[in-house]
C-alpha cells in the first residue's frame, strides 16, 4: 500500500491569487484580481470594532475537462441574505459570480484532483473608520474572494464524531443563526472547547430548551430507513445548501421528509 501524502489541514493554504472589489460612495468598483498579500486597514475599521463582517463557503471539484462550482448562486443569495441582515452593502450577485470564476481561472493549476477541491472564500466587512459607529452601519466595505486547496475537512479522516448534546446554550442569538458571521462561530467556539476537554467530544449539538438547533459547523439531519427529520428552517440557524442538497435527494428517492421543530 502506498503512504497517503501529508496534506496542509483545512484552511491553511491558499491559492496565489484572490479578487478584490471596494464600496465607496454607494457603488461597488470594479474587482481587479491581485497576489494574496497582507491587506491595509485602519484599526478604527468598522468590522474590528462592530463585528460587521460575513462570509461564505462552497467549494468546486475539477471534473474531465472542467472544474465544476457546487451550487454557487444558492451560496451568493445566502451572502447577499447575511450582508442584509448586518446592514453591510450586498455584493452585486453577478459581480461577486464573476469574482469567484476569476480566481478559479488564474488559479485553476492549484484545483485539486477529487477527492479533493477547491474551496472558496468570499468574505465582506466594513472598513468605514469610525470607532463611535455602534449604531450607524459602514457606509464603506470590501469584499474578498479567497481560495484554498482542501483535502479532508476533518484532520481525522472519515470516522463518526462524538456529540455532545448541549440542551442548554444556544448557538447564538436567535434571530442571527441564518447569518453566516464571525461572532457566530466566536459564540460557539468556547462551549464547543468546554464540552471536547470535559467529554473528549468532536462537536457540540446546540439544543437550547431541549429544541435541536445545528452544531458549532454543521446541520443536522436524522436518517433512519425511508424517513428523514430536521429542524423547519427559521431564523436560529444556519439553512446549509448541503441541507437542502440532501433534502431534495431524499424527496426525489421517495423518502418521507420532516422539517419541524423537534426536542432531544
Ligand atoms: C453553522 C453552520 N451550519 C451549517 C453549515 C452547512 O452549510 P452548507 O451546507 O451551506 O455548507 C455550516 C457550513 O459551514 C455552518 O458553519
Amino acid at each position: 500500500m502506498t503512504a497517503q501524502p501529508k496534506r496542509p489541514a483545512f484552511g491553511t493554504l491558499l491559492t496565489s491569487h484572490m479578487a478584490v472589489a471596494a464600496y465607496q460612495d454607494g457603488r461597488w468598483s470594479p474587482s481587479e484580481i491581485k497576489p494574496v498579500a497582507l491587506i491595509e486597514l485602519s484599526p478604527a475599521a468598522h468590522v474590528l470594532h462592530y463585528a460587521s463582517t460575513c462570509f461564505e463557503g462552497f467549494k468546486a471539484f475539477r471534473r474531465p475537462g472542467a472544474v465544476h462550482i457546487f451550487r454557487m448562486d444558492r451560496h451568493i443569495e445566502r451572502m447577499r441574505q447575511s450582508a442584509r441582515q448586518l446592514v453591510l452593502p450586498e455584493p452585486d450577485p453577478q459581480q461577486l459570480a464573476d469574482m469567484v470564476r476569476a480566481v478559479i481561472n488564474r488559479c485553476r493549476d492549484a484545483v485539486p484532483e477529487a477527492p479533493g477541491a477547491l474551496y472558496l472564500r468570499p468574505i465582506l466587512f466594513g472598513t468605514t473608520a469610525n470607532i463611535g459607529a455602534a449604531a450607524t452601519p459602514a457606509a464603506e466595505a470590501t469584499l474578498i474572494v479567497l481560495a484554498s486547496p482542501v483535502w479532508d475537512y476533518f484532520s481525522g479522516g472519515m470516522k463518526p464524531l462524538r456529540i455532545l448534546v448541549d440542551d442548554e446554550n444556544t448557538r447564538s442569538a436567535a434571530q442571527m443563526g441564518m447569518v453566516k458571521t464571525g461572532g457566530n462561530y466566536a459564540a460557539a467556539l468556547g462551549p464547543t472547547l468546554r464540552a471536547r476537554a470535559q467529554y473528549q467530544v468532536d462537536q457540540v449539538l446546540f439544543c437550547p430548551a431541549g429544541q435541536v438547533q445545528e452544531t458549532g459547523a454543521a446541520n443536522f439531519v436524522l436518517i433512519r430507513s425511508g424517513e428523514l427529520l430536521t429542524r423547519n428552517l427559521d431564523t436560529t440557524f444556519l439553512h446549509g445548501v448541503t441541507r437542502d442538497s440532501l433534502l431534495t435527494l431524499a424527496r426525489d428517492r421517495g423518502y418521507k421528509v420532516s422539517e419541524l421543530p423537534f426536542d432531544v
